[in-house]
């Protein structure tokens, strides 16, 4: 890998995780009542979004959607199969507990966003149509309609909102 690769991969993964912070504190400074830090965060972490794509696309990795929907099958299978359950016993053995519950639902949810992946490669094509729900509290990710309770954290229908 040659030095510019290694460096869009570093910097794709920097550009997105400040994607996530920004919302993150975008959704506090609303908390806090400050509208316009607010809307300061949200536009920046848009901005970012932008560089993190960009570095995507000149590291070749937007591919066919047949293609993509095998990279992302592969990456969350690689998650619940490999990488999760390392940190869930890493967390165990350290007795950080907040830690083990994080790794532990996303473990859970990425089985489901493997097997939904699946499902959609293999219709892909067919036109079907399905909305998706999205539980708040663990990110399940229900295909339909949203349960009564969540299969993962126990939340209530309440919790789930729908995917744009
Ligand atoms: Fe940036
Ligand atoms: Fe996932
Ligand atoms: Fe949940």
């Amino acid at each position: 890998m040659s030095k510019t690769e290694k460096d869009l991969k570093e910097a794709f993964a920097g550009e997105s995780q400040a994607n996530r912070t920004y919302l993150a504190f975008a959704k506090k400074a609303e908390e806090e009542g400050y509208k316009q830090v607010a809307k300061l965060f949200r536009a920046a972490a848009e901005a970012e979004t932008v560089h993190a794509h960009n570095h995507l696309r000149e590291l070749a990795g937007i591919r066919s959607t047949k293609e993509n929907l095998e990279t992302a099958i592969s990456g969350e299978s690689f998650e619940f199969q490999k990488m999760y359950p390392a940190m869930i016993a890493g967390a165990q053995d350290e007795g950080i507990k907040g830690a083990e519950r994080s790794f532990t639902i996303a473990n859970e949810v990425e089985k489901v966003h493997a097997a939904l992946y699946q499902k959609a490669l293999d219709n892909l094509g067919k036109n079907e149509e399905h909305d998706y729900y999205i539980c708040k509290v663990c990110g399940y990710t229900a295909e339909g309609e949203a349960p009564d309770v969540c299969p993962v954290c126990g939340a209530r229908k309440v919790a789930f909102y729908k995917a744009d």
